[in-house]
């Protein structure tokens, strides 16, 4: 039962560092705010759990416990089980290291499907593996649509198929595809899926069973944690999956056979500050029940959704008034079509220089091709860079109207 109809602004705010408040900040989908919740916890465990965990001492053993509970609770997070989950340094050196570990599952002459939406990081590791006779099948995007068109991949695929690696969400328009859609027909065609979950994972509930994705990676520095990447994995591809660590390391341990570099013991123990974050939000906001974690941060995430689009409405309705903005991506706010990530170019001046003119104001925004390299040279744009604003459930309207008033000021 709710007991605030929306999200408390005052509430979530206080859980953050103060100083993070002075500026309009329109940088999150580079990195998010970490509450204290999360800065607490790594503190405690450098204090006071610094050591190799594990081993039959009181300190050693409560690392281990610390560092345990952070990832069964990120599993949690998405309707994972623990052994599914790898956690290492970053969602790019997962998806390199999947594709290493599975090539081997392949011959020359099978296919894998690429879309020209994704990050680098979901795009580059697949295309590596040409080198060993996997041919790349492109599947490209345009602004026509919004999203990625499940009848344009139906036309892609063939018997040769083997995966299909998209995004959930870009990171440029910030409109969701339907990934539930998609990877029902990448498997009816007998192809898993690889989706990059990055943009998606900070503003919506991840629900791996649910869409039946077979790989989907995301990163905790995105989602108000630490600078790590998830990769969740189905438990019979991991088996078959070739373990990337040292050669005496188990096939079977699912969660580290895809981990070369090892764990970083003090983030990963500092993940249980995220599942803190989400119960007091819950708390604070919901008459307690006996609802389990993956319950209670689907609540959160539905004040943090609706949120959003109203803030995202705010913006687009101001854009909508301006023929300067070019906006990339979807204009309608609403929480099942687009995140609040906008990417857009204003007539007459090259993006680069627009986050440094808005800087004046105290606004944070960013402006470049955000690793979606592929997707912007494939645009028929003069100024390959956009300018990107991206938003997160703790900014208010009162920073959006500082952006639009600064935005506004730039157009003659
Ligand atoms: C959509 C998307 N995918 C992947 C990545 C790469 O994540 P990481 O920095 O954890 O490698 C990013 C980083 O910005 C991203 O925005």
């Amino acid at each position: 039962m709710p007991l605030k109809k929306s999200l408390d602004l005052d509430y979530v705010r206080q859980q953050f560092p103060r100083q993070h408040w002075k500026w309009a900040f329109f940088e999150n989908a580079g990195g998010a705010f970490v509450p204290n919740s999360v800065i607490e916890r790594m503190s405690s465990y450098m204090n006071e759990t610094q050591v190799q965990p594990g081993y039959p001492n009181p300190v050693s053993m409560k690392a281990a416990e610390r560092m345990n509970r952070g990832h069964r609770l990120m599993s949690e997070l998405i309707g994972a089980d623990i052994d599914e989950v790898t956690i290492s340094a970053s969602t790019s050196i997962n998806i390199y290291v999947l594709a290493q570990a599975l090539r081997g599952l392949w011959q020359a002459g099978d296919e894998i499907i690429v879309s020209t939406l994704n990050h680098e990081a979901n795009s580059g590791p697949w295309r590596r593996l040409q080198e060993f006779g996997i041919k790349i099948v492109e599947w490209p995007s345009s602004l026509d649509s919004t999203s990625l068109n499940v009848s344009d991949l139906e036309q892609l695929l063939t018997r040769k198929t083997r995966l299909v690696a998209f995004p959930h969400v870009s990171n440029v328009t910030g409109d969701i595809n339907d990934v539930k859609a998609i990877t029902a027909k990448a498997h009816e065609a007998g192809a898993m899926v690889c989706v990059d979950g990055v943009a998606y994972a900070p503003h919506r509930t991840v629900d791996v069973k649910e869409w039946d994705v077979d790989f989907y990676v995301f990163s905790f520095y995105k989602v108000f944690g630490p600078h790590l990447g998830c990769l969740y994995g189905k438990r019979d591809i991991l088996l078959e999956a070739k373990g990337q660590g040292h050669y005496f390391f188990p096939e079977d341990d699912l969660a580290h056979k895809l981990n070369p570099a090892g764990p970083n013991h003090e983030s990963i123990s500092a993940l249980t500050g995220i599942a803190d974050y989400f119960d007091c939000l819950y708390k604070h906001h919901f008459e307690e029940s006996g609802e389990g974690f993956f319950q209670r941060t689907q609540s959160v995430y539905k004040l943090i959704a609706s949120h959003e689009e109203s803030l995202a409405r705010q913006l687009l309705e101001f854009i909508a008034t301006k023929d300067e903005i070019h906006l990339l991506g979807g204009a309608n706010s609403e929480t099942n079509l687009r995140v609040p990530t906008f990417s857009f170019q204003i007539e007459g001046i090259p993006s680069l220089s627009i986050p440094a003119l808005v800087a004046k104001d105290e606004v944070a925004i960013a402006a470049g091709h955000f690793y979606a390299k592929r997707f912007l040279d494939s645009l028929d744009l003069a100024d390959k860079d956009v300018v990107r604003c991206s938003m997160a459930h703790y900014n208010t309207g009162e920073d959006v109207e500082r952006l639009i008033q600064s935005l506004d000021s730039l157009l003659c």
